[in-house]
């Protein structure tokens, strides 16, 4: 199901618009997971998603303190400069894919992007509560690897520190592709397994021992210390940098590349260049003004559940200028 939300309402009736559902042809390659199933954790792979949306839904009061904390409280600053470097810049029409508590988007906006030029998507209900609060974008209830986006509708596709949570990364990267613009960029934020046996054995007593007893201290939920064991399980056991970077590949992104910070931040980007036409319907009423920015007919009330779901997507970007 595809949830818009906003905060206000007159943000909503400012700005008018249809999401498109879906409409990528249907590809099969062969899936590619970014890990193996973790049997620890749920009882067979299809139980999967299920599992990780109820955990993020139970710990999202919690994520930005995890975030915080994890990161030494570089956190914030770090999305910020990771956007910059990447080539966001105001203007541009950006997707934030694993939206959850939103601190891309608000990176983002504080970076001078327009909050109706900001969409969010995520999965857990419980994440885009928090976001919401935070944020006066657009945001969905959705899985990255069905976008429920028109073709070529975005500049910029940004995903941090959700890799490891989808099912399959070809068809992530296909649909990344599929809603950006040629010429668009990809930023993907990652924590890559640390390759020395120091890096691993320290990385694991940090977050195995160390944040859960904080977390304890700091009356942190029950779920949050299962999150933490099962963010170092997904660490640990996510496929190889270069995978992801061939995959990409295989996808059809151009300038491919990995950067790392320190030993253990991945940000992967990438460019959309090839010039296709577009591969949807548009859908549009005849009065819709073909200006920029995009905008929402109707708001659902994340909370309430209230409205009608249908936005419409209008006008063209301009060109980008990284
Ligand atoms: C570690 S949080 C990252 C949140 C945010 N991007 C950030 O930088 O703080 C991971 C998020 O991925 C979301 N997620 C899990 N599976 C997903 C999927 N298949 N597609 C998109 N998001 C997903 C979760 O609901 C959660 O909000």
């Amino acid at each position: 199901m595809v949830i818009l939300g906003c905060r206000e309402k007159s943000f909503a009736s400012r700005n008018l618009g249809l999401i498109i559902m879906n409409q990528s042809p249907e590809k099969s390659p062969t899936p590619l997971a970014p890990h193996r199933p973790l049997e620890a954790f749920y009882s067979a792979p299809s139980a999967r998603s299920r599992f990780v949306n109820d955990l993020f839904d139970a710990t999202a009061p919690d994520y930005d303190w995890i975030s915080g904390v994890m990161s030494l409280w570089t956190d914030r600053w770090y999305r910020k400069q990771a956007l910059v470097r990447s080539g966001l810049r105001p203007g541009m029409r950006l997707l934030d894919v694993a939206s959850g508590t939103g601190l891309m988007a608000e990176a983002a906006v504080g970076l001078g992007l327009e909050p109706a030029a900001v969409a969010g998507i995520d999965p857990s209900r419980g994440m885009l509560e928090q976001n919401r609060q935070r944020n006066p974008v657009a945001l969905l209830q959705g899985r990255g690897e069905n976008l429920p986006f028109r073709s070529a509708t975005f500049d910029f596709v940004c995903m941090g520190y959700a890799l490891r949570h989808v099912d399959d990364l070809r068809k992530l990267f296909g649909e990344f592709r599929r809603v950006l613009r040629p010429g668009g960029r990809l930023l993907i934020l990652e924590i890559t397994r640390p390759s020395s046996a120091m890096g691993l054995r320290l990385m694991q007593f940090y977050m195995r021992k160390l944040v859960p007893l904080m977390g304890r201290l700091r009356n942190r939920s029950v779920s949050t210390e299962k999150m933490l064991e099962y963010y170092w399980a997904t660490i640990a056991e996510c496929v190889d940098p270069a995978v992801i970077l061939a995959a990409l590949e295989e996808e059809g992104f151009q300038d491919v590349r990995r950067k790392t910070v320190g030993p253990l931040l991945s940000e992967y980007v990438a460019c959309e260049r090839e010039v296709r036409e577009p591969d949807h319907i548009r859908l549009s009423s005849p009065d819709s003004p073909p200006g920029r920015g995009w905008s929402f007919a109707a708001c659902i009330d994340l909370l309430n559940l209230r409205g009608v779901a249908s936005a419409r997507l209008a006008g063209q970007v301009p060109p980008s200028t990284p």
